[in-house]
């Protein structure tokens, strides 16, 4: 059975079990204080697990996405991955322990065909300072289950995972206690750092075995089910929500009890064709196949990379289809993070050019299945991702020349700085490539660019009081945007109207923008709908906006930097540049500050074309 059937049998085997099938809820989540993107199935359905409820009843299915940007880091091993489908149903006050255990388990070695004898399972032990009791009804039913299977299924009691590594597995156990590091669930972990009034409670979490000879005891201790080891993977978690955390740290028991049921549906096609790497399955495997072809190596050798491409791209396409923009901020920048580890580790596997087209379509048709109701921008996803791999590949191409241009032996935090700062490369892409390099940071290197941003901080705040405020009201979002889009549109008309056009002035607020220049007649209709394309041409080509200190020779000969005021600046200044740095849209002298790149814009609309003074005309526009 490969995943999307297996989504479909789940959804199919609930709804013949008087379960509800419910649509998803987005994976980008807007105004959650606590969280980006939706990382367990549960996380939407929160006010119905606490009480409230539910219009479609007591017993409710979905196939959640889901995120987690926190497993990043793990992403290359055999069974981590940042975004994944969860396949969940629940009791909102219905059903209980039983129910749910005999559920899941049939649904595994009925509808999916595991072998019992293969699934292994863990229970909760007893919290004593908080009065929790340990889960004896969980563990007792499942060995009655087990045991109607004709499994011996002893019950044993381990504690810490710590012990389970010592201990390992004696012949004939199967249900394991474990504490509430492994065995209770809430949105911040185990009892202590449950957050206060959300619903929680112990768990009984359900584990495939892929074989002794993949434990590795050396290096993960005994076999046991919450070791780290290959051998035992988590399959699916059963948590029995019949807590709440109260203000004062204490947990009381819910009024009613809740089934909250979450598997990863990745992880169980991994089950399903017996492989311990989920990288093997139908969603994944079509990805990885033309990795292998594009670069020319095999998986086996280039497992990592291949893993974290993958896994990224597929992140990455989700968001995207859910209509996410790469940028600066929050999601949009987990967005352009995904994109950007990809595409560095696949110029480790020698692929150097644009790859994206090649691969975000494969992603797109595993999704196919997936409700257009979450996926609402399938369309201009694969275009929204490839403008952020062009876009990055230039800074990448530039950053990577000048980090080789400076290498020394060592480089401070200064250097990694300057090549944000001046090239948009940005410390953490630096800080990867020192490592693959093999070029050494100073030890203070993070103090250092920290130091260094705090400077410059501080010289752009004097030169936006000074003579580079340059008419803008404030330094707000929507301001900087404006202020940016006058760059574009100074430049739009010198490019399509007259080279000689000079900024006279401009005055910039959250509103509008208004700039007058000089220029001896009254445009043209044509003439404004020309430069208006223009100008949101550029925007929508996101160009990167870069600047860095200069002296005023330097900037005004060999930069042709557009300038107002040259007599009046000083020997140093600040140059912005747009696009590409040897062939840029627009250079002007100017104290700032600007959006990163242009795509943060928005719409660009002139509104109003008119007389302002002699030889002098003024352009009222607004962004929409
Ligand atoms: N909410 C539970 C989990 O995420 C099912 O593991």
């Amino acid at each position: 059975m490969d995943a999307n059937e297996i989504r479909q049998k789940f959804l199919e085997f609930q709804k013949a079990h008087g379960h509800k099938v419910i649509q998803p809820a987005p994976l980008v989540l807007e105004g959650d204080p606590t969280t980006l993107f939706t990382g367990s199935g549960m996380q939407p359905l929160l006010p119905y697990l606490l009480g409230e409820p539910h219009k479609d009843g007591k017993r409710l299915c979905d196939s959640q996405p889901s995120m987690r940007m926190q497993d990043i880091d793990d992403v290359g091993d055999p069974r981590h991955t940042t975004v994944f489908e969860m396949l969940g149903n629940w009791s909102l006050g219905d059903y209980f322990k039983e129910e749910q255990i005999r559920n899941f388990f049939e649904f595994l070695t009925k509808v999916v065909g595991l072998d019992p004898e293969k699934i292994y399972v863990t229970c909760f032990i007893g919290n004593k300072k908080y009065g929790i009791p340990k889960d004896e009804e969980a563990a007792k039913i499942w060995q009655k289950v087990f045991r109607e299977a004709g499994l011996e299924a002893k019950i044993a009691e381990i504690g810490t995972a710590a012990e389970g590594d010592k201990r390992g597995i004696k012949p004939g156990e199967r249900i394991f206690f474990y504490d509430d590091h492994e065995n209770w669930w809430s949105r911040g972990g185990g009892c202590e750092t449950t957050p206060i009034g959300d619903p929680c409670g112990p768990d009984s979490e359900v584990f495939y075995d892929f074989g002794a000879d993949l434990q590795d005891e050396a290096k993960y201790g005994k076999a046991h089910p919450a070791s780290d080891g290959a051998r035992f993977m988590e399959i699916g978690n059963q948590v029995f929500m019949q807590y709440k955390r109260n203000e004062d740290g204490s947990f009381s028991e819910l009024e009613k009890k809740n089934v909250d049921f979450g598997g990863g549906l990745e992880r169980i096609a991994a089950a399903a064709i017996g492989s311990f790497d989920v990288f093997k399955i139908s969603l994944m495997k079509p990805i990885v196949k033309k990795l292998e072809e594009m670069s020319g190596k095999s998986y086996e050798n280039n497992t990592d990379e291949m893993r974290v491409i993958a896994d990224h791209i597929r992140g990455a396409y989700l968001l995207a289809a859910q209509g996410l923009v790469p940028s600066n901020k929050t999601q949009g920048y987990c967005l352009r993070r995904l994109l950007r580890r990809a595409i560095l580790r696949a110029l480790d596997l020698g692929i150097s050019a644009n790859f994206l087209s090649e691969i975000v379509p494969i992603v797109a048709s595993n999704y196919e299945e997936l409700p257009d109701s979450i996926l609402t921008h399938r369309e201009s996803a694969l275009d929204v991702l490839l403008t952020e791999e062009k876009v990055f590949r230039k800074t990448l191409n530039r950053g990577l020349r000048e980090l080789k241009k400076i290498s020394q032996k060592q480089l401070s935090g200064y250097d990694l700085f300057k090549l944000q700062d001046t090239y948009g490369f940005p410390l953490e892409l630096s800080v990867e490539e020192c490592y693959r390099e093999g070029i050494e940071l100073t030890p203070n290197y993070l103090k250092e660019f920290e130091a260094a941003l705090s400077e410059q901080r501080e010289r752009s705040q004097t030169a936006s009081k000074g003579m580079f405020k340059g008419g803008l009201e404030d330094h707000g979002e929507q301001t900087v945007k404006y202020h940016t889009a006058t760059h574009l549109l100074l430049a739009a008309l010198q490019k399509l109207v007259d080279p000689s056009i000079c900024q006279k002035g401009s005055n910039i607020t959250a509103e509008r923008v208004r700039f007058d220049f000089n220029l001896d007649h009254k445009m043209t209709p044509e003439e404004k709908a020309a430069i208006e394309a223009q100008v949101n041409e550029w925007i929508e080509a996101d160009l990167p906006v870069v600047h860095d200190e200069y002296d005023k020779e330097y900037a005004r000969n060999e930069l042709h930097a557009h300038g107002q005021f040259w007599e009046k600046y000083p020997e140093k200044l600040t140059v912005y540049t747009i696009g590409d740095f040897e062939k840029p849209v627009s250079r002007e002298v100017c104290g700032g500050p600007h959006v990163e790149h242009t795509g943060l814009i928005g719409k660009f609309k002139i509104k109003k074309e008119e007389s302002s003074s002699a030889g002098v005309r003024r352009i009222k526009a607004v962004i929409e």
